[in-house]
């Protein structure tokens, strides 16, 4: 054991050798970003090194300046603790706090949760009335007479109802009586709605009692250090039982930490939550529940369970009040999961509204639903993580500091989210870059960033350098005492990896139905990234296929809305989980001319917007 420091903050603690720093700075609840999962690849997970680390190791040589290894910058995930040591974690390679997605759409629907409470006056028991006290609450508060109580209950209930008079509350949920609150606490009633993304985990509190949304919040997924992508997360629970654990309890912590922050800004109490409902790809709904999801890792891509689950939540290591339950919503097939269950719900696809509607619910994987007269068909596609700013080399989420808007008009026009420096690019300032790049033919239709000599605007020539290994990059933003926030020629191969993959999908479904793009009534855009990116850089790069940007529209965290729904109408779960069984999932990958139309989508052929 040594003892490992955190400087400034003066935190430390005991921790084994052998721990990677990035392990044992979790110890100390300190998380370092990893989008490579700690393989030594991404160069992301930087801490300064005051105290006690050995020599650089051949990674750390690769990805980092000599001059940086001066200062004393190191990789967390490959310095290994073997005895004291002084470190300090950069703001940047500390989890950010998240931009919240807006709630999206809006869906109009009777408010009919599936937990209410009951005001009950209780008399005091008569002589003529000897029958049992779960019995004399069940009349005295009109109850369904097949109102059943759990054991749990039961061994309360003695104290609870001592035989005084007086006014209680029923907690009710369906045919079962949660529990019985002294006094009234009626009006007092909220549920949770979860989305348990790969990289984002977002909750919204829903007072149940008006339908509202009091409030929300949203943290970094705690799983991202084992990976940025599902495909990462499934290869380490290959390693074994206790790697699936690992991941089970960090998804479990991610969501009790979302929940506890939207508790805490709502001024609500984990007691006063009697239900949740929980969306997420199916990766991501087996790793929740400990169960291993490596059939979801090769062909035919398939889950240990479709169905919507539920069960106490505390049950699944959710703490609430100690009867709430946890609806999980049910999943279509290997890739396409309950997240797509949540915003077909909150786009209405699950009803035939006499209008043929295409949805792209796009992060690291991309799902499709279209919806045409009585079908409903859905497909899948990896999108990769460059859209959530993985592999690329100034990538970042989209938090404070991320540059989410470029326009290069004579100059380099950038939004930074929150205003202030640039600290990285995020999914939609890619795609604007890329978009704006070959608007100003600054890259080709193939994705090759121009030499020098072939680009005419001398403005643009300044600032196309050349990096590490001769590395084709153009300037973004110069910044004083670092290297300049660049887009790389290789950031611009993942972005069209991203592109490609999704637009194969659309063209895919689209030509499965005998559509064009033309016949599309409607075009929705849901998912952290495509509620921000331009529709006018996604057409231009042919990200999406030519259309009218009038029939694009973008409905926000549709799989949060989703949740949010089933939460408040017993009615739209049931819609929820019958659209699941009568959707007819396609199966992009293995179909036999899947890598010519993958290799044409890569080209950047979309029309002049
Ligand atoms: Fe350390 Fe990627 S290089 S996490």
């Amino acid at each position: 054991m040594s003892v490992l420091t955190l400087v400034p903050e003066g935190q430390s603690a005991e921790v084994p050798d052998g721990l990677t720093l990035r392990e044992a700075l979790a110890r100390l609840g300190t998380e370092v970003l990893a989008p490579c999962g700690g393989e030594g690849t991404c160069g992301k997970c930087r801490v300064l090194v005051h105290e006690g680390a050995a020599a650089p190791l051949p990674e750390e040589n690769a990805l980092l300046t000599p001059e940086q290894l001066a200062q004393g910058l190191r990789l967390s995930c490959r310095v290994r603790v073997a005895g004291p040591m002084q470190v300090e974690v950069p703001a940047s390679s500390r989890r950010p706090a998240m931009r919240i997605l807006p709630g999206g759409v809006n869906r109009p629907v009777p408010i009919d949760p599936a937990v209410t409470k009951e005001l009950i006056h209780l008399e005091a028991q008569k002589l003529d009335q000897p029958w049992a006290r779960l019995e004399h609450l069940r009349f005295s508060g009109e109850l369904r007479a097949d109102l059943r109580a759990d054991l749990d209950l039961l061994r309360r209930l003695p104290a609870l109802l001592d035989g005084e008079p007086g006014t209680f509350t029923a907690v009710l949920r369906e045919d079962r009586l949660l529990d019985v609150e002294r006094g009234d606490t009626t009006g007092r009633c909220f549920g949770v709605a979860l989305d348990l993304g790969t990289t984002t985990v977002v909750a919204s509190l829903v007072d149940l009692t008006s339908g509202r949304e009091v409030g929300h919040a949203a943290v970094v997924n705690r799983q991202t250090t084992y990976g940025h992508d599902v495909i990462a997360r499934i290869n380490h629970t290959i390693e074994g039982e206790a790697q699936l654990e690992e991941l089970r309890v960090a998804a479990v912590q991610s969501l009790q930490e979302v929940i506890d922050q939207a508790l805490e800004k709502a001024e609500v109490k984990r007691d006063e939550v009697y239900e949740a409902t929980l969306v997420g790809n199916s990766t991501m709904m087996h790793l929740f529940l400990g169960i291993s999801p490596l059939s979801l890792g090769h062909l035919p891509y398939v889950a240990m369970f479709n169905d919507a689950l539920e069960m106490p939540a505390h049950q699944a290591g959710i703490a609430l009040n100690p009867v709430a339950w946890l609806y999980m919503l049910p999943e279509i097939a290997g890739f396409v999961g309950a997240d797509t269950v949540g915003a077909i719900l909150a786009t209405s696809l699950d009803e035939d509204e006499g209008r043929i509607r295409l949805m792209a619910d796009i992060g690291t994987n991309c799902e499709l639903a279209l919806r045409h007269g009585k079908r409903l068909l859905v497909t899948s596609t990896p999108a990769g993580p460059a859209f959530e700013g993985a592999r690329i080399a100034c990538g970042m989420y989209a938090a404070p500091g991320a540059i989410e808007e470029v326009h290069l008009d004579g100059t380099v026009k950038l939004k930074v989210i929150g205003g202030g420096e640039p600290r990285g690019l995020c999914g939609s300032g890619l795609l604007d870059a890329g978009a704006e790049l070959v608007r100003h033919g600054i890259v080709d239709e193939t994705g090759r960033l121009l030499d020098p000599e072939e680009v005419q605007n001398p403005a643009w020539r300044e600032r196309l350098i050349e990096q590490e290994e001769e590395e084709r990059a153009l300037v973004l933003a110069w910044r004083e005492g670092e290297p300049p926030l660049a887009l790389t020629q290789r950031d611009i191969r993942e972005l069209q990896l991203a592109k490609g993959s999704i637009r194969t999908a659309i063209d895919f479904l689209l030509e499965k139905t005998g559509l064009t793009p033309d016949d599309l009534d409607e075009f929705c855009l849901a998912g952290g990234f495509g509620n921000y990116l331009d529709e006018h850089s996604a057409l231009r790069l042919g990200l999406l296929p030519a259309m009218d940007p009038k029939k694009i529209h973008f409905v926000g965290n549709g799989a949060l809305v989703g949740a949010r729904l089933a939460l408040i109408s017993r009615d739209l779960r049931q819609r929820g989980a019958l659209s699941a069984r009568q959707a007819e999932h396609l199966q992009l990958a293995g179909t036999p001319d899947f890598q010519m139309r993958f290799a044409e989508s890569m080209l950047f052929t979309g029309g002049a917007q």
